[in-house]
């Protein structure tokens, strides 16, 4: 590790990487958020570090610890995660695998939701997040060269990832199938298909940590060209 911070390929460069669910409160005891352990997220700012890159890895409430070496910045909703990578910026390049909750309660309660005794249940309004990803992807000063989403899907998964990177505006996204009989969530491994303007690369099965070291060498190659 020492030696490849010396002369890694990613020196000098700042990369940001989103990572983990985001926590969206009802009440001081409950939320809402998605399914995500942030084993991508981590395995990739360890790569990006490993090759010598200043990371800044923006990260909610996740199962496995953060990478040594890196600048961890701890958020729990999707609100204060936007802001956090807006504080990070500018980057050289900016990676979001965070499962960011789409919706939040529009006023969560300062107290303790209790139990109605004639059982009557709470009503919750959502609001719809902003979308971190796109908003980065369509800065019309300060975007980073390279913006790199991630799209989980469980049907159609080419087909809706490829109109997610023309939607939100980034360069690539990386897609993966991630239905239950898979085992991609929370698993060690994911089977990932990298779409560019060049088309899509579909990568074998391999660990989240090969997938993070293949990707970080791409995106270290895309930043030398
Ligand atoms: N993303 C984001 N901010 C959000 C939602 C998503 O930055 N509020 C990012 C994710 O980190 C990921 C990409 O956008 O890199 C795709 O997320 P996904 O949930 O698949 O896309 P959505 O547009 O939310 O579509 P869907 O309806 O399929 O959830
Ligand atoms: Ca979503």
């Amino acid at each position: 590790v020492e030696a490849a911070l010396m002369d890694g390929p990613l020196r000098g460069k700042h990369v940001l990487v989103t990572s983990g669910p985001t926590h969206e409160p009802i009440d001081p005891v409950r939320y809402i958020a998605n399914r995500s352990s942030g084993a991508q997220g981590t395995a990739l700012a360890r790569a990006l570090s490993a090759l010598g890159a200043d990371v800044t890895f923006v990260t909610g409430p996740a199962d496995v610890p953060p990478p040594d070496g890196v600048n961890v910045v701890k958020v729990q909703s999707a609100q204060q995660m936007l802001e956090a990578v807006q504080t990070a910026l500018p980057a050289d390049a900016a990676v979001f695998a965070a499962a960011v909750a789409d919706w939040r309660v529009v006023s969560a309660s300062d107290s303790k939701i209790k139990k109605d005794a004639k059982g009557s249940l709470p009503v919750l309004e959502f609001a719809e997040n902003p979308d971190i990803l796109a908003t980065v992807s369509q800065m019309k000063k300060g975007r980073p060269p390279l913006v790199v989403g991630f799209a989980a899907e469980t049907d159609d998964v080419m087909a809706n990832a490829t109109a997610k990177r023309v939607r939100k505006g980034c360069d690539w996204i990386v897609a993966n199938d991630v239905s239950p009989e898979t085992g991609i969530m929370g698993g060690s491994e994911n089977a990932v298909t990298l779409i560019s303007d060049d088309g899509a690369d579909v990568w074998p099965r391999m660990g989240k940590d090969d997938v993070a070291r293949q990707l970080a060498a791409r995106i270290a190659d895309a930043l030398a060209g």
